[in-house]
């Protein structure tokens, strides 16, 4: 059962709030991923933060299946974004291998970010700068099975979906 705690980071001078989920099992992280994918709106953009290994992906297997889609979900290898079609369409993308940030200019990233999808980028360290201020940030630590998802709302519209994450923790 997925623990909840809550914080508020009243000190910084946006508000970001914070929900902290604690799993210990691949599948637990799968079916967190699926609640927030569930809950996900047209438009948002997640991003996944953490080490090799962290969870990322499969976080975003679980968030694809909350959002109906029905093909497999991997790390795109060599390209740098896959698509997926479930209830909204879902641009996943993978950052480990860019260069520079002119490389997903060329993609036309901001079609993405800002349509009518949900994006989901792994390794967004890549591109803070790129990024639309109203995202949900996860960061994911822990070692062994435990992993530890802090999610962060950077904006209104985030923050309504942390608010609705955190009220339905098991709906
Ligand atoms: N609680 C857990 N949640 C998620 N993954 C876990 C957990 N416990 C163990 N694991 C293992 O950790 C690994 C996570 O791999 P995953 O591909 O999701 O990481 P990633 O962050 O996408 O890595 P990369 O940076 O290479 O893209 C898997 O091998 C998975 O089985
Ligand atoms: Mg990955």
């Amino acid at each position: 059962m997925p623990h909840f705690s809550h914080m508020s980071h009243s000190q910084r001078v946006t508000l970001r709030e914070s929900v902290t989920i604690h799993t210990t099992s691949p599948e637990e992280t799968e079916r967190l991923g699926e609640r927030i994918g569930r809950a996900l709106e047209p438009g948002t953009v997640v991003a996944l933060m953490g080490e090799l290994g962290a969870g990322k992906t499969t976080l975003t297997k679980g968030i694809a299946r909350g959002l109906e889609v029905a093909d497999l979900v991997h790390s795109p290898t060599f390209n740098l974004i896959h698509e997926h079609k479930g209830r909204l369409p879902v641009y996943h993308f993978d950052l480990y291998r860019l260069t520079t940030p002119e490389e997903i200019e060329d993609l036309g990233y901001q079609d993405y970010f800002y349509g009518e999808g949900v994006t989901i980028v792994e390794w967004p360290e890549k591109i803070l700068d790129l990024l639309p201020p109203d995202h949900l940030e996860i960061r994911i630590f822990g070692t062994d099975d435990n992993r530890t998802f802090e999610i962060l709302a950077a904006g209104p519209k985030s923050m309504g979906l942390l608010h609705e994450l955190s009220e339905a923790p098991d709906a």
